[in-house]
């Protein structure tokens, strides 16, 4: 094979109670990514549509995961690598994340597949972090692998996946500001107490249970966040109202996607996400914002090939 194209899922992280350590894809939107061999080492970016992302292959988060991939393989194989974006970057979507998972997984099909799926992660993770500053997972994970992943630990990489019942429906607004994870991580504070602490890891034991048992009434109650929320909800246009709708809408968990501004609202019905959307569109017509909404489903397949 001397080329092909992939599609990457955005995807979801934190889900309120779990910085840094939970994510899962949405099967709503995502980016395609085409690579092709060339004839040299070189790694090229040849175009991006969509968003403008760096062209410099020392910059862009494609190309420093396919270059650690390379690494682990000592392989001096090159590839013009064309990316297309269907969500934007800073938008809390994972955008960087399905750029690292989709590129290291397009060069292992062109490469022959040398390694797993799940083998991939530590090379896609060394482009999020390029972009992020810090290494996390939670994004990376859920759009290399799909489902709902946890990250338990990152020294050694260890990670696994939450059975999710494919009946959870997900709206997500994007209110259109741009928050960069980089900048939104370093407002967060430093410590937090041992308080704070025991209601966060309560939350995360009992949002997993709640996933495992299909509870939602359990789910509704864990996604509730002491750490990041109070600090980045104010970057957000008209959190409180977006919040209070889904609320009134019966949402069975609402929080910020991963750092914003994007949020996202768990549903057990149909019903629920057409009359959150409704009036959340109402809300910011209103107001004169731009926005996107996006009907999903956790997405379980993760990158794929398409062509
Ligand atoms: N866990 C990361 C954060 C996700 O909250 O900073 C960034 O999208």
């Amino acid at each position: 094979m001397e080329s092909v194209k992939v599609y990457a899922p955005a995807s979801v992280a934190n889900v309120g109670c779990g910085y840094d350590t939970m994510g899962f894809a949405i099967d709503s939107v995502g980016e395609e990514l085409i690579l092709s061999k060339r004839t040299d080492s070189l790694l090229m970016i040849k175009e991006t549509v969509g968003a403008a992302l760096s062209s410099d292959p020392e910059q862009n988060v494609a190309t420093i995961a396919i270059k650690a991939l390379l690494n682990a393989l000592n392989s001096d194989q090159g590839f013009d690598v064309s990316i297309i974006k269907h969500f934007k970057p800073g938008s809390g979507l994972g955008s960087s994340a399905s750029s690292a998972a989709g590129a290291v997984f397009a060069a292992n099909e062109l490469l022959g597949t040398p390694f797993s799926k799940t083998e991939l992660l530590p090379f896609a993770l060394e482009g999020e972090a390029f972009a992020s500053g810090c290494y996390h997972a939670d994004n990376v994970a859920p759009s290399l692998l799909g489902g709902f992943q946890v990250i338990r630990g990152y020294d050694p990489l260890d990670f696994f996946e939450v059975k999710v019942s494919s009946d959870l429906k997900v709206l997500i607004v994007f209110p259109d500001v741009q928050v960069k994870t980089i900048e939104s991580k370093g407002l967060l504070p430093k410590e937090v107490s041992i308080l704070t602490a025991r209601n966060q890891w309560a939350n995360t034991a009992a949002l997993v249970q709640a996933l495992n048992t299909n509870d939602m009434a359990l789910l509704k109650r864990a996604i509730e966040d002491h750490i990041a929320e109070p600090v980045r909800k104010s970057f957000i246009p008209l959190y409180s109202d977006v919040k209070s709708i889904a609320e009134k809408s019966g949402s069975v968990g609402f929080n910020i996607s991963g750092s914003g501004p994007s949020m996202f609202s768990f549903f057990s019905d149909d019903s629920g996400p057409k009359k959150m959307a409704c009036e959340v569109k109402s809300l910011y017509e209103n107001a004169g914002f731009h926005f996107k909404i996006y009907t999903s489903k956790i997405d379980t397949k993760g990158c794929k090939v398409i062509v």
